[in-house]
């Protein structure tokens, strides 16, 4: 069975992408220097698959330390690159930690790459990069926007990276995976999203206000051009996207002929307003939600949602998973979670 190494393994997609990789029967290797997660992810994983990972907890801006695992594990087959800071407001804060920590990480795997002969990359992208799309379902082909971010910036930056990289190097695959908007958590409620902090999306928002640790939900607008006047985004099932990394690992394994460098829109295809999100959160946990209307957050687009024709037909891929039943799983984390007393 192959060996994965997969950075940022125990962060939120990352957990559940190991634990699907775990199940169908491969060897899975982690980095990740616990800067957004913790250890502890590693017992939820064993308790769902009932093995282990191995587990390096290097930071990739380290370029010795990085060579140092595939020292180490000279076998690994392809990588899934998860790792990076992904808050949207402290990269304007801090646009060089972020410039840093999401490029240099990315250059350094590029580098061990080409150094240990791995030849297959699957990357973490997002919908960030078409920004508002012009045209709906948006489509892999759409042009890409100004990011509005610099962590938006990175991920548009590290795309152009991974291409000129790929076109340089011969016999090497990468997928770049661009995620909607993913929420819920594993079924068994043994992993989850953990935001340090107050949330800043909108699910862990509403998952913490029912719980009562947030006063009241802010819904950030609701005179868009909309039926209901809030913004409207595509909720893809952390457990879902997970499953399309395996697929996207299988094809670079599978298929020798692959073009060195492909995209894939992962989503529902289907868009969903903020007041829909709420209506099917207060039906599926009996939960009432405390909210209120206020302005429009600063950089919100109003709407985007996928055309998945795409992954559905190459990747052979679709999310399968209603938005009720992944509400649910986020509200039974958030129980569990809050039953440890992990969360002040
Ligand atoms: P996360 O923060 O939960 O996981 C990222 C992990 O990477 C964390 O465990 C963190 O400790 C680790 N990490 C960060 N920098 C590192 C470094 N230099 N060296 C080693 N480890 C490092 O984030 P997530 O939500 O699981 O996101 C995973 C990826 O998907 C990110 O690249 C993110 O930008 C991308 N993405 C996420 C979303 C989303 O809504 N969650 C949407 C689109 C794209
Ligand atoms: C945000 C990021 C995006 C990132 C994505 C996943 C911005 C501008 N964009 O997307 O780059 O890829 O997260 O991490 O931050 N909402 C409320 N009240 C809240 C929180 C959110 O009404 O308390 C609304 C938002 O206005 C939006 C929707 O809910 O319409 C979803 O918001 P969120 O979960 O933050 O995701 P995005 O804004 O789509």
């Amino acid at each position: 069975m192959p060996k994965i190494l997969v950075t940022g393994g125990t962060g939120y997609i990352g957990s559940h992408t190991v634990v699907e990789l775990l199940e169908e029967g491969m060897e899975v290797v982690i980095i990740d220097n616990l800067s957004n997660s913790e250890r502890e992810v590693l017992h939820g994983i064993a308790a769902i698959t009932g093995t282990e990972p191995h587990f390096e907890e290097v930071d990739l801006r380290d370029r010795n330390a990085t060579y140092g695992v595939f020292d180490l594990h000279p076998d690994i087959e392809a990588i899934i690159h998860f790792a990076a800071f992904k808050a949207v407001g402290e990269s304007v804060e801090k646009p060089l930690d972020y410039y840093e920590n999401n490029l240099l990480s990315l250059i350094h795997l590029l580098e061990a790459m080409n150094k240990f002969k791995v030849d297959n990359l699957v990357f973490s992208s997002s919908c960030t990069v078409y920004g508002e799309p012009d045209v709906l379902p948006v489509t892999e082909s759409a042009a890409l926007k100004k990011a509005g971010s610099p962590y938006g910036n990175t991920k548009k930056i590290s795309e152009d990276i991974l291409q000129d990289t790929m076109r340089s190097l011969k016999g090497k695959g990468v997928i770049s995976l661009r995620y909607f908007n993913p929420i819920g958590a594993h079924p068994s409620a043994k992993i989850g999203e953990l935001p340090l902090g107050t949330p800043n999306n909108l699910v862990p928002f509403i998952t913490q206000t029912a719980a009562g640790i947030r006063e009241s939900l802010s819904i950030f607008g609701d005179d868009y051009n909309t039926p209901d006047g809030s913004a409207i985004r595509d909720y893809i099932n952390v457990v879902d996207l997970a499953l399309a990394h395996v697929k996207a690992i299988r094809r670079l394994l599978d298929q020798k002929q692959l073009s060195a460098f492909e995209v894939f829109n992962l989503g529902t295809g289907k868009g969903l307003s903020v007041f829909e999100i709420i209506k099917a959160f207060e039906k599926t946990t009996g939960e009432k939600l405390n909210y209120k209307v206020v302005g429009r957050r600063e950089g919100d687009i109003e709407k985007v949602y996928a055309d998945t024709s795409y992954a559905n037909s190459e990747l052979g891929w679709r999310a399968e998973k209603g938005i009720e039943e992944t509400l649910q799983s986020a509200w039974n984390w958030e129980m569990n979670i809050r039953s440890k007393n992990k969360r002040t």
